[in-house]
């Protein structure tokens, strides 16, 4: 496992980016797997602006993404659909054609749904790089605690610390799905690579518990101590507590309680 520790937010961005534009370089027919939320929103930027400069192409690369609000079709402003699209896939050149999202609309047999969203990734190659998010809770993708760590794609209800996180985006908790289809552990740890990134002090402990932590279904994330190629990268809460002394005036101490 590495840890990569950068300065602020924008650094862990562009050094996502630079490792994502390497790769999709040496590998033009890349699987890339996907994260939604606001941790890769800087990434994605910098990916577009790549794109733009004329750095990078898209256009054979093939991509899944982690998980969608079940019950959210993909014209909703808070589906993963209708984020993937407005700040990432309409600013470059992936082919709607090579583009997965699991459908939010699905009804019925779900099971079904899910192992035909993992025979689509078997059949792609499998997943070359996978990014991911973190969530407070450990979560990766929406792999909520006690998930099994050898989970695949799956209906998973979501936790009370993921509706909170998340209910925000909705006009009222009651709009918020409280369940979603989520990649599994399992299906993430056999993508060949895995890139986590992380910001944001509300993240620390999390992460803590992931990298130094026993492996744990309490905390999904642990699982990627079992992958061989698996790289933290996160913002260095040292720097972000020297930036917050030096705004609000107050002891750094006291910040570290
Ligand atoms: C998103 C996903 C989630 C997020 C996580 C962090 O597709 O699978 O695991 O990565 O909830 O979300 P943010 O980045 O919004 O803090």
């Amino acid at each position: 496992m590495l840890v990569v520790i950068k300065k602020d937010y924008e650094e862990v961005s562009s050094e996502a980016a630079r490792i994502i534009a390497g790769a999709v370089r040496s590998n033009p027919t890349i699987v890339l797997g996907l994260a939604t939320g606001s941790t890769p929103l800087g990434l994605y930027k910098e990916l577009i602006a790549l794109h733009r400069a004329g750095d990078l192409d898209f256009s054979q690369a093939t991509s899944f993404n982690l998980d969608e609000y079940l019950g959210l079709p993909a014209s909703h402003p808070q589906s993963f659909h209708f984020f993937m699209k407005q700040n990432f896939f309409s600013h470059v050149n992936l082919s709607s054609a090579n583009v997965h999202i699991p459908d939010g609309t699905i009804s019925g047999d779900y099971d079904a749904y899910c192992a035909q969203y993992e025979q689509c990734i078997k059949a792609a190659g499998g997943i070359d790089l996978q990014i991911l998010g973190i969530g407070r809770n450990g979560h990766v993708g929406f792999n909520e605690p006690t998930s099994s760590l050898a989970s695949r794609t799956r209906l998973k209800a979501l936790s009370r610390e993921t509706v909170d996180d998340n209910r925000h985006f909705f006009a009222n908790e009651s709009e918020m799905p409280k369940c979603a289809i989520t990649m599994g552990i399992g299906t993430i740890l056999d993508s060949r690579r895995v890139l986590l990134l992380a910001s944001g002090r509300s993240k620390a402990a999390a992460v803590a518990k992931a990298i130094e932590g026993p492996i744990t279904s309490s905390v999904s994330a642990s699982a990627l101590q079992m992958h061989a190629d698996v790289t933290f990268m996160k913002r260095s809460v040292t720097n972000a507590n020297r930036w917050r002394h030096r705004r609000h005036k107050i002891s750094p101490r006291r910040l570290q309680r």
